[in-house]
């Protein structure tokens, strides 16, 4: 039995991400042609693509050292204590459906229900650890 994809509600846009096993969210968006807010193409060095998880905090991949370094720095830059809420789409891995909240993300020119319809590649999909995006494309 094929297990589907965990879904990633990105919102304001309102778009359905289909994340594959081990796929980053960064990832996933980049293979479905959304638009990700980045500087360092998925480096885990700018911050530019970090997300505040809404729901579904159960279903989040653990944050490696690396992330947990950044998110303490950003943290710190914005005066605050490391929320559980932030996390980097570029290092981000869900088991399950979350919903998460990310301004600046849009959909390109292929439809994210084109994404979905095959899912099933998704489960396929290797994870890089970078992955390799433009600024904001
Ligand atoms: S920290 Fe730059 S893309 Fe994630």
């Amino acid at each position: 039995m094929t297990r589907r994809p965990a879904r990633v509600r990105v919102e304001p846009a309102g778009i359905d991400l289909p994340v594959g096993a081990g796929e980053t969210v960064f990832a996933a968006a980049l293979r479905t042609d959304l638009t990700w807010p980045t500087i360092c193409y998925g480096q885990a060095r700018c911050t530019a693509c970090a997300l505040r998880v809404v729901d579904g905090h159960q279903n989040l991949g653990p944050p490696d050292a690396v992330e947990q370094g950044v998110l303490r720095q950003l943290a710190s830059r914005r005066g605050r204590r490391s929320s559980r809420d932030t996390r980097l789409a570029c290092r981000l891995t869900v088991t399950g459906d979350v919903t998460i909240e990310k301004r600046g993300v849009r959909a390109n020119s292929r439809n994210v229900a084109d994404a979905a319809d095959s899912a099933d590649a998704a489960d396929s999909v290797e994870v890089a650890d970078s992955a390799d995006v433009g600024p904001a494309r």
